[in-house]
């Protein structure tokens, strides 16, 4: 352990709060993992653009030439977030939308009889596009979970690929059980093996530090509507793979023109601008808890990360431990708050209710949660759990405080009695 992570603040969540003017409406919100809210600075961004800049951009007169400086802040805050260059970042409406992008981006590099892994974990958005490659005469493998942990076993990823696997898509982080998955350490079996990964951190993004470099990742994708910024979705691509795969914008881009040419139609202006009022807040955040900042916004990003992380597993650990003293619940997935192995992401069931009775039952205590699939409609199938009914999700991020935490749990157990 560092100096630096042994003197750590305490992430001071007023401050967090008093960035979010959603959080005035005094709901306590547990929908986070469905999108978060966003801070001043995101708002003041989009505004910003829509009130001097509403132009085209890109042209040589004044309010153009500034549209397109405020976009380029947008993209090059979201690239150095994962510590990426701009021109590896495709910009898109969403994550689903990229992927499919991505998925016909790179069909030609298939012959009949190559193999893609997708797993039954996973989210639909890093499902079904892959799997449409069996209409090119892809082979498609699935990792699948074990249902008593509700993981995936690294072990079970060798014997799934051969010298004809391409591609491996996985998740970093369970959008349902907020478990984490090792990708450094799948990406050097896969790599070993001759394939390429594509991650999806789109449930990992919102709390802990991605470095796209560091994990080795091909293709990783994530939205920025999960952290704290507008409804975009996010592309990392290795440069030569971005070069290599073939574009999906009009014919005349080139090759070399990356990001643009894989993202067909360019992506919002003004939310690209927004994206920047990320890296406003989490500057605003590294300032208030620490004298020292250092050079590169990647890094501050790092530092604040670990006070989410501290702060999260805080939280993790109460509602844990609540669900864990009352046998009616079903919590799916790990116990425990640890924040090396998980997000404060949780889904249970209640014996002898459904789903969906639960989350109208707490509204009138202002307490947002959900019920449902998740669109990890494959994961329900494999735990056995009813698609139509799916699970209870609360969600928690850096903003939720203890008081919701505890009015989450009151709700529960007025609801139950
Ligand atoms: C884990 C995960 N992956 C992918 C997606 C899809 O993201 P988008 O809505 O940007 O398409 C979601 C959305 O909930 C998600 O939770």
């Amino acid at each position: 352990m560092t100096d630096r992570e042994r003197h750590r603040p305490e992430l001071d969540v007023d401050f967090v709060r008093a960035h979010f003017p959603a959080l005035a409406d005094g709901w306590a919100f547990f929908e986070n993992a469905g999108g978060s809210y966003v801070p001043r600075s995101v708002i003041e961004r989009i505004t910003t653009y829509m009130t001097e800049t509403q132009v085209q951009p890109g042209a040589s007169y004044a309010p153009s030439a500034a549209a397109a400086e405020r976009m380029t802040q947008g993209r090059l805050a979201i690239a150095q977030l994962i510590n990426a260059d701009a021109d590896e970042v495709v910009v898109g409406p969403s994550t689903t939308a990229n992927v499919y992008a991505l998925s016909h981006a790179i069909r030609p590099w298939f012959e009949p009889g190559d193999e893609v892994v997708v797993t039954d974990l996973d989210h639909e958005a890093n499902n079904g596009a892959w799997r449409r490659l069996a209409e090119i005469g892809a082979v498609v493998k699935e990792w699948r979970v074990d249902p008593a942990t509700a993981e995936l076993d690294p072990a079970a990823l060798e014997p799934l690929l051969s010298p004809r696997t391409r591609l491996v898509c996985v998740t970093h982080c369970s959008n349902i059980t907020g478990t984490f998955n090792d990708i450094a350490a799948i990406a050097r079996v896969v790599h070993a093996a001759g394939g390429l990964l594509f991650v999806d951190g789109v449930a990992f993004s919102p709390h802990r530090a991605v470095d796209v470099r560091a994990l080795d990742v091909d293709f990783y994708g994530f939205s920025p509507y999960k952290v704290y910024g507008p409804h975009l979705g996010v592309l990392y691509g290795k440069r030569e793979h971005l070069i290599a795969a073939q574009g999906q914008n009009h014919y005349f881009f080139r090759a070399d023109e990356i990001p643009d040419k894989l993202a067909p139609g360019y992506p919002n202006h003004e939310l690209t601008a927004g994206l920047a009022g990320i890296a406003d807040y989490f500057d605003q955040l590294h300032a208030r808890h620490f004298s020292h900042a250092p050079n590169t916004f990647h890094e501050r990003a790092c530092d604040v990360y670990r006070l989410f992380a501290d702060h999260e597993e805080r939280l993790a650990d109460r509602f844990a431990a609540f669900l864990a003293s009352d046998s009616r619940f079903r919590l799916i997935g790990r116990t425990g708050g640890a924040a090396d192995a998980r997000a404060p992401i949780f889904s249970f069931t209640v014996r002898g209710m459904k789903s969906a009775a639960l989350p109208p039952r707490l509204e009138a205590a202002k307490v947002a949660i959900r019920n449902g699939d998740f669109y990890a409609i494959r994961l329900m199938g494999a735990l056995g759990l009813d698609p139509g009914d799916g699970v209870v999700r609360a969600s928690m991020v850096h903003y939720n405080s203890a008081e919701d935490v505890d009015r989450l749990i009151e709700g529960l157990e007025k609801s139950l009695g």
